[in-house]
């Protein structure tokens, strides 16, 4: 039996009380769902600034009556640190997820991502540590490793980095770093290295890209390549990322707490690949694509190549990824299939 295994076990006979911020959207849904699917007590906060109803609906709909009872949702700010004290009450794990995401957004408008992503995230750390919750789990970011061209990227080694947004997330490991030698705080941060699944959002100016490819070929429009299409990156399933969060917010061992871990699976795909991949698994949901991919200018504050040492999460966590990019993207694809084939 896996860690991860053992774990769900110990929490499905003993349940705990569980805060997801940013609940409303792609990867707080996902955690939602599968902590209450263990028969978990789960708040849930958000402003629906990115996140959307529907996802909250769509949890609903795959639990019991009862696994629903136990989700309180609080629809509030990170930015408002009462909305956070209000959420902390009586919670033992914070897993804590709301931020605006995108390198694009965050140069056209840094103010709006600095407010969520530092302000809110300083919140959040305040809120948690005074409501003395157990542990405290934080998205961080791939985009901390920045400029250093060293792969795959191991922890300890980042450059400098390329956005606004990466400017966010490493602040919020060096807050949280703080907030562990200052107040004894126990904080783990997990940088995600390009998460896809279901309830990825598709729509609007900052979609990721799979979401947003699998959109356009669906609904037969160009699928546009930023660059050659040579830029690689270590495409994560979303169950993998979940399984991290339930990992670190539940490890006791002190050696393992107070640090960062990077979470993907080691992987590294091209966007050209990628494109072939999500066609080849759309085929096998019914949707056939015709057209060639539009390639256009490199995109400012990406960086060219992406790939996760994962040694340090697997030993020290326990994490082992259940998904590899090939069956994350036909889980994905059936998915995304389905849910935009009706709009
Ligand atoms: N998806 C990825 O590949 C990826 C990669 C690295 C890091 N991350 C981080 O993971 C976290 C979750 O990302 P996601 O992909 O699920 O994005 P998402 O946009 O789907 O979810 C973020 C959620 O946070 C909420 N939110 C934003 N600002 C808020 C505020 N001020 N108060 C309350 N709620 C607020 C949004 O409404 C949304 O529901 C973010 O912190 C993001 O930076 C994601």
């Amino acid at each position: 039996m896996s860690r991860f295994q053992q774990v769900c076990e110990t929490l499905h006979h003993s349940p705990k009380a569980w805060l997801v911020t940013g609940v409303a959207g792609f990867i707080g849904s996902n955690l939602l769902e599968t902590l209450l699917k263990l028969d978990q007590r789960v708040v849930g906060l958000d402003n629906f600034a990115t996140g959307h109803q529907h996802n909250l609906d769509e949890v609903r709909s795959v639990v019991t009556a009862d696994q629903w009872q136990r989700f309180t949702f609080i629809q509030g700010d990170i930015c408002q640190l009462a909305d956070c004290q209000r959420a902390c009450v009586n919670v033992d794990y914070v897993l804590h997820q709301a931020a605006l995401g995108s390198v694009p957004r965050s140069i056209d408008d840094p103010i709006l991502t600095n407010s969520s992503n530092i302000d809110g995230f300083l919140n959040m750390l305040v809120a948690a540590r005074d409501a003395k919750v157990q542990s405290f789990t934080y998205a961080a970011s791939s985009s901390t490793y920045g400029d250093h061209p060293g792969l795959p990227k191991v922890e300890d080694t980042i450059g400098k980095p390329l956005s606004p947004y990466a400017v966010t997330k490493y602040v919020n490991e060096l807050y949280a770093d703080v907030f562990s030698r200052c107040y004894g705080f126990h904080t783990i941060g997990l940088r995600y290295f390009n998460v896809f699944g279901k309830r990825q959002d598709p729509n609007g100016a900052y979609a990721a890209v799979i979401p947003k490819w699998a959109a356009a070929m669906i609904q037969g429009e160009d699928v546009y390549i930023n660059g050659d299409g040579e830029t690689s990156r270590d495409f994560c399933f979303i169950e993998n990322t979940v399984q991290a969060n339930i990992l670190a917010a539940t490890c006791a061992d002190s050696a393992a707490l107070n640090h960062v871990y990077n979470v993907a699976v080691s992987g590294r795909t091209t966007l050209n690949d990628l494109f072939g991949a999500l066609k080849t698994s759309l085929i096998e949901n019914g949707v056939v694509y015709h057209k060639s991919p539009v390639y256009r200018a490199f995109r400012a504050g990406d960086v060219r190549h992406s790939q996760a040492d994962i040694t340090k999460i697997k030993s020290l966590l326990g994490y082992d990824p259940v998904f590899n990019i090939d069956s994350g993207i036909r889980k994905a694809m059936a998915w995304y299939a389905t849910a935009l084939s009706h709009e």
